[in-house]
């Protein structure tokens, strides 16, 4: 609870690397996520080459290049449509499920190691597609910048609960 009410999306990355044992955690983490028909339909790419994260970060906005470049990992994460056996409804929808399931894991776990990220949906999925060579069933859905916190985000005013859960008593 402690780690999941606590975690903020951190954009701004000290340039301290993460260690190889704290990546393969979070990769963990990824892993451990539910999974619709347990088919796994996701794939994710792990980038810590600095000149591949300069050309992940140049599919992003101009406002968000800097940063996003500046993180010592960015985690690529694609939909895997090959993975399927429930239909339209497994590929449009279950995938990118399973693929958030996972990014929300790492959000937590990376929150947990004291490390800090945020989901980047505002991209050029197929530049992202071309730098990286991404075959044609993998959907990439979100990038995710990962690193050392250099910022401590305030807490978001959240709506009121009312609005958002209806208890039937
Ligand atoms: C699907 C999705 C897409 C998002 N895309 C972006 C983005 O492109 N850039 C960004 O800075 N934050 C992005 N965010 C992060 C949200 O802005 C953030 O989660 C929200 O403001 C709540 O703040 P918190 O995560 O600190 O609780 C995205 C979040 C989600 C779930």
């Amino acid at each position: 609870m402690e780690a999941i009410i606590t975690r903020r999306s951190v954009r701004s990355y000290e340039a301290r690397k993460i260690d190889k044992k704290l990546v393969d955690l979070l990769a963990n983490a990824m892993n451990a996520a539910p999974s619709a028909g347990n088919l796994e339909s996701r794939h994710f790419y792990f980038v810590l080459d600095e000149g591949m994260k300069k050309k992940i970060a140049s599919c992003c906005s101009e406002r968000q290049r800097e940063r996003i470049a500046s993180a010592p990992l960015i985690v690529v994460a694609c939909a895997d449509e090959k993975e399927n056996r429930y239909g339209e409804r497994g590929k449009n929808l279950y995938s990118i499920i399973d693929v958030s399931a996972s990014v929300e894991n790492l959000l937590i776990a990376a929150h947990s190691l004291g490390l800090g990220g945020v989901w980047v949906g505002a991209f050029e999925e197929e530049k992202v597609r071309e730098a990286l060579s991404v075959p044609s069933y993998l959907h990439p859905i979100t990038l995710v910048p990962l690193g050392y916190p250099a910022e401590k985000p305030m807490p978001h005013e959240k709506k009121e609960m009312k609005k958002i859960f209806t208890f039937i008593e």
